[in-house]
């Protein structure tokens, strides 16, 4: 499974990430920490990694359309490879709830964007329900195409730092990237300890694209908890922007919000002991650029003299 010939001609080069090592960070919180560039992938998010393979997979299959339920992320990357395979791509999102640059990478690419006045949930309960209909193929994660592609993080990572990392920190939305995570762990019998972040204000976090009230895996995230193999950590909406200003502001790493959950919940476990961890940081901080309006002041604006900027530097 995975990498297919359709997949490699699909491919907009996902994957092959930066891993970079973050010394201030490392020094704060008592890892050897480093960090995992998702949103340095074509579309700018972990997404792409699954969904080139679940688009290949389409087209084999003679889809029309693929369809996905989107907190936005998914929407642009199953827009993009439906585009390169001449697929539709028909998505779903919560209206007023996504950030105005997922969108406008769903639209620009040609898909059928459609806002529900309603949840992610109930775009996915909806997006369930169109995937059992014939030409319809469903990209959402619960697509075992999209977790295969997933998993290849895991090896890539490795392979970067030179060795297998003691753990692996990430944000918990709906589940499927630590479902990925988890097995990539597991089928390559690896020692690491997996910890995920999830907003303790599920429906309304401030971290709009883990605005999920009922996670798709919950149930097989739940049984990893439950058989040792991954710890979930709670977060309050003030640990998540703390972490993702420190990631900005002291590594010049700028992610969206979500990424910035896997450091958060790390920093909530207490000070590392020297370990070797990795923050997978799943998108790129220009995907949405409001979560940066309102947490810090406007630029000054001043008459265009040297005199006017030395007074307003300070
Ligand atoms: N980080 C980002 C940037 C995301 O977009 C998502 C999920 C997650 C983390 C959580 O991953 O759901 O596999 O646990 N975004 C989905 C979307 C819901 O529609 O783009 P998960």
């Amino acid at each position: 499974m995975g990498v297919t010939s359709q997949t490699q001609a699909l491919s907009l080069g996902e994957g092959s990430t930066p891993l970079v090592s973050a010394g201030r960070l490392s020094h704060e919180t008592g890892y050897d920490l480093h960090l995992k560039l998702e949103g340095a992938n074509p579309t700018g998010s972990f997404k792409d990694r699954g969904m080139v393979v679940a688009v290949a997979r389409a087209v084999e299959a003679g889809a029309r359309a693929v369809i996905c339920a989107s907190t936005g992320n998914t929407a642009a990357s199953a827009a993009a490879y439906a585009a390169r395979a001449g697929l539709d791509a028909v998505v779903l999102t919560p209206a007023g709830a996504t950030a105005t640059a997922k969108r406008a990478q769903a639209v620009a690419a040609g898909a059928r964007l459609i806002e529900l006045r309603g949840s992610f949930d109930d775009a996915l309960r909806i997006c369930r329900e169109l995937g059992a209909r014939p030409g319809f193929v469903l990209v959402n994660s619960l697509n075992p195409d999209r977790i295969e592609g997933q998993k290849r993080v895991v090896g890539e990572l490795i392979e970067q730092l030179g060795a297998v990392p003691d753990v692996v920190a990430l944000p918990f939305g709906g589940g499927g990237n630590v479902t990925a995570v988890a097995a990539a762990v597991e089928e390559s019998s690896l020692d690491v300890r997996i910890v995920v972040g999830q907003a303790a204000e599920r429906p309304t976090t401030w971290a709009s694209a883990i605005r999920i009230s009922e996670p798709a895996h919950a149930e097989h995230v739940a049984t990893l908890v439950s058989d040792g193999r991954v710890e979930v950590v709670t977060l309050s909406e003030d640990e998540l922007r703390r972490a993702w200003h420190r990631l900005a502001q002291e590594e010049g790493a700028f992610c969206e919000p979500a990424s910035a959950a896997g450091l958060a919940a790390l920093t909530q476990l207490g000070p590392g002991n020297g370990e070797t961890a990795v923050c997978i940081l799943t998108g790129h901080g220009l995907k949405d650029t409001g979560a940066v309006e309102g947490l810090h002041e406007d630029a000054p604006v001043v008459a265009a003299e040297l005199d006017a900027v030395l007074e307003a530097i300070g």
